[in-house]
């Protein structure tokens, strides 16, 4: 255990943690107090053992097999939770300043940076298509869409199909705004109908079928292999509401839809892959979150393995996360959580059926190489290929590198809040606000490989000092917080492989 903290500390980007108190101004000041972030590899969990094959929900409970159409090779990249905020909707000020402090930490002010890292991620992993499966926006304006749309016709433009889910901050969103000093002022937004338009080129034009009750669509994506997106989203009543509505439903004559695309599909021999917004099986270890999974689940479910397709790929939680079910029959169920895009670590998801019918999910993450594309080179062509005409310490361009910033900007948003909680609550409110802020910087570290899917069953690497300290005041609320991020229902998050027909997975880490 030891070692596996000595591997982090050192592996690990370290990066300092303010313990003042916050402040809007705060948010990207210097810092005094060094953590370390945890690393792109992570170790293994503390109780990994490379047992082979498991069942879904890690017990070898017998279980049925899939029956159905088999599943092509293939492979395809998912991301999710993009949260594209347009700079054209930032005029700066204090408006958009608090806005941030409301927004786990999302890149909002470098959201174009990111788009363009994502399109270098998509060119360089090559998938086959790319699934982006909701919350493309921040808040849904209009500007922020087009943005987005831009940056998926330059990677159709590179032959990587893209298909786009809708998700709850994206259509009829109240929120769209642009930030003008200390005001916002409302700016157009996208009804389900111009949703439809602008993603023409993405899923909607190639639909063989869609539902006549929501935004969801199936596309043949090659023969044998069909493509569902589902609309999970509530978006009728936002205008009246005023607030976007971030439950998640499938409903009656959608599932009712599903059920007979489904059956046709197995007809017609075609697997099917499943796409949507929000979780089908709750991702938390906790019993809590069930606020995040859609409210008809066990219809789905069900509808899921009765129809042969027993996998769908979610987002929503900024958690990468794979989440499994086991009927008391046997049935089984896997909802694969892609992270946030738009959060550290900015991760992604690649998906591979090979031929002997394994399933293999992979996670990604955005490196520094992402951005920086391969055209930054400050060249012109004059014939014979391009010739450098400026070295990159020419360039004037202040801003921090960006996984560097990224990290800073997750750990204060998430501590900012967290000092909050912490001295709004009846044990730790003797905590001064110095104190409440260095737990909080601890337990934003902390709650890193949780969201990352990395979860290592012990946190005794990140700031001794500030777990000592709430352990003093808190012990029970620690040890509760500690249990609730690192540890993780099976199957682990990244890097494994179900087997299609018996539905056990294992680990490809060894
Ligand atoms: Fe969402």
């Amino acid at each position: 255990m030891i070692q596996k903290a000595a591997v982090i500390a050192a592996a690990g980007v370290v990066v300092a943690v303010s313990v003042a108190w916050s402040s809007v101004s705060l948010r990207r000041s210097r810092l005094e107090q060094a953590v370390p972030i945890p690393p792109a590899g992570f170790p293994f969990p503390a109780d990994h053992d490379d047992t082979g094959w498991t069942g879904p929900t890690g017990d070898d409970r017998p279980l049925l097999e899939r029956t159905g159409p088999p599943y092509p090779a293939l492979r395809f990249m998912t991301v999710s939770d993009v949260h594209h905020l347009s700079s054209s909707l930032v005029e700066g000020g204090e408006a958009f300043a608090r806005f941030l402090e409301t927004n786990d930490g999302k890149v909002l002010e470098r959201s174009e940076e990111l788009l363009d890292a994502l399109v270098q991620a998509v060119l360089s992993e090559r998938p086959e298509f790319l699934v982006v499966t909701g919350d493309l926006t921040s808040n849904g304006g209009l500007a922020s869409h087009r943005d987005v749309a831009a940056h998926l016709a330059e990677i159709e433009a590179n032959g990587i199909r893209v298909f786009v889910a809708p998700g709850n901050h994206d259509i009829s969103n109240p929120w769209a705004v642009r930030f003008v000093g200390d005001y916002t002022e409302r700016v157009a937004s996208v009804d389900a109908e111009a949703f439809v338009h602008l993603y023409r080129e993405y899923g909607y034009d190639e639909a063989q079928v869609r539902d006549g009750s929501t935004l969801a669509y199936e596309v043949e994506v090659y023969p044998g292999l069909r493509i569902i997106v589902l609309d999970t989203n509530i978006y009728d009543t936002n205008e009246a509401r005023g607030i976007p509505n971030a439950a998640g439903v499938v409903g009656r004559r959608q599932m009712e839809w599903l059920e007979r695309r489904l059956d046709t599909a197995a007809r017609e021999g075609a697997a099917v892959l499943l796409f949507g917004h929000h979780s089908v099986i709750s991702h938390t270890n906790s019993g809590r979150g069930m606020t995040h999974v859609i409210e008809d689940w066990p219809e789905l479910t069900r509808t899921m393995w009765d129809g042969g397709a027993p996998l769908v790929f979610t987002g929503h939680i900024h958690a990468q996360d794979v989440a499994a079910l086991r009927g008391n029959g046997g049935e089984w169920i896997y909802d694969v959580a892609t992270g946030a895009l738009s959060i550290y670590p900015h991760a992604y998801r690649l998906g591979t059926v090979t031929t002997d019918g394994r399933f293999k999910i992979e996670g990604g993450r955005l490196t520094q190489d992402h951005f920086l594309p391969q055209d930054s080179c400050h060249c012109v062509d004059i014939g014979g290929g391009p010739v450098e005409t400026a070295s990159d310490a020419d360039i004037q361009d202040d801003s921090p590198p960006f996984l560097e910033w990224s990290a800073r900007v997750y750990v204060e948003s998430f501590a900012d809040r967290f000092a909050a909680r912490l001295l709004d609550n009846e044990l730790t409110s003797r905590l001064t606000r110095a104190e409440a802020r260095a737990v909080a910087g601890y337990a934003a570290v902390v709650s890193m490989p949780h969201f990352a899917g990395e979860e290592t069953n012990e946190e005794d690497w990140a700031n001794p000092e500030a777990r000592d300290l709430w352990v003093s005041v808190a012990p029970d609320q620690h040890a509760a917080y500690v249990q609730r991020m690192t540890r993780d229902r099976p199957p682990f998050d990244n890097d494994i492989e179900v087997n299609l027909t018996t539905g056990q997975w294992r680990t490809l880490r060894r």
